[in-house]
């Protein structure tokens, strides 16, 4: 077999797109990728398309692997073979050259969350070195019955994504940081009460996803959050709240205690030391 790795900006974006949906065709959750959604993904993640590579095999693509790069870091931030060519060792071989290629760049680590019941995935990365950080969860709930008598002030999301970097966990997955956070924007909003902070997507779409929430180091085990969450559902009822599998359990406190209910997808936060 030939296997080779090309630079995926030489690609169009609707071809990668394209690509990509391929190869995640299949999947545990339905993933449809569009050009729109894939620069969505590059500004917010940090995707280096320079660096991200289309996988050929016999001189044909057969797969995406989009890698994001902030300092010494990288994240595998998607990789899908086409599902003709998967269980054959293009996977493998793929991962060991992007890490050769993260080394020869001067990264110093690599990271990835992978759905804990994919099992040829979390197989190929452990094979390849990656370790274990910590399980990830989400969360989802209908249209809850609240009453509140808090006010919750808005602000900007940049000011969150500060408080975020210096008072989140130093570890937090790539999605949570405080980076990635800055590169949300309007119709998204971020709201606070006392020390409390949440970051929402667009609050008049039927479905709302938290992206965000922090407690201040000083305020934590205080009840805050539930408070603050109580606020949030009573400002924008009848919605149904989702909160993605990307929650490091040291978090999932604050969705528990205000009874949402927990995702049967969960993921591993995984990370490699080059
Ligand atoms: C995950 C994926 C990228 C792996 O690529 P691949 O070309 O299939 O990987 P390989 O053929 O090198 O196989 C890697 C390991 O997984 C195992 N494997 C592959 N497919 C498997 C399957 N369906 N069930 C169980 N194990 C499987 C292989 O046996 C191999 O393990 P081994 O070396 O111990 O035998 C590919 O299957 C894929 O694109 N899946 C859909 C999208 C996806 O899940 N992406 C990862 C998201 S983080």
């Amino acid at each position: 077999m030939t296997y080779s790795l090309h630079p995926a900006s030489e690609l169009p974006f609707a071809q990668i797109a394209d690509l990509l949906t391929r190869g995640f065709e299949d999947y545990f959750v339905p993933i449809h990728i569009t050009a729109p959604v894939l620069l969505t993904m590059m500004r917010r993640d940090s995707i280096d398309l320079t660096e991200s590579r289309i996988i050929h095999k016999e001189g044909e693509p057969v797969g995406v692997a989009l890698i994001a790069r902030r300092g010494w870091s990288s994240r595998l931030a998607a990789m899908g073979i086409i599902s003709t060519a998967r269980n054959g060792g293009i996977g493998t071989w793929a991962m060991q050259k992007l890490i050769e290629e993260a080394r020869a760049r001067g990264d110093k680590e690599m990271n990835l969350e992978v759905i804990e019941k994919n099992v040829a995935g979390v197989k190929l990365y452990e094979k390849v070195g990656f370790k274990k950080i910590r399980r990830l969860f989400g969360y989802q709930l209908e249209n809850p019955q609240v009453e509140s008598a808090e006010k919750l002030q808005e602000i900007d999301i940049r000011e969150l994504a500060r408080l975020v970097t210096y008072h989140g966990l130093k570890d937090l997955p790539w999605q949570l940081s405080g980076a990635t956070i800055s590169q949300h924007t309007p119709p998204a909003r971020a709201f606070r009460l006392n020390d409390a902070y949440c970051l929402i997507s667009d609050p008049n779409a039927e479905h709302i996803s938290i992206s965000s929430v922090l407690v201040k180091a000083r305020s934590r085990g205080a009840g805050l959050s539930p408070v603050m969450m109580r606020a949030l559902f009573a400002r924008f009822p009848n919605k149904t709240w989702h909160v993605p599998a990307i929650y490091p359990a040291e978090i999932c406190g604050v969705f528990d205690q205000i009874g949402m209910k927990r995702a049967e997808i969960s993921q591993w936060q995984m990370s490699l030391t080059l």
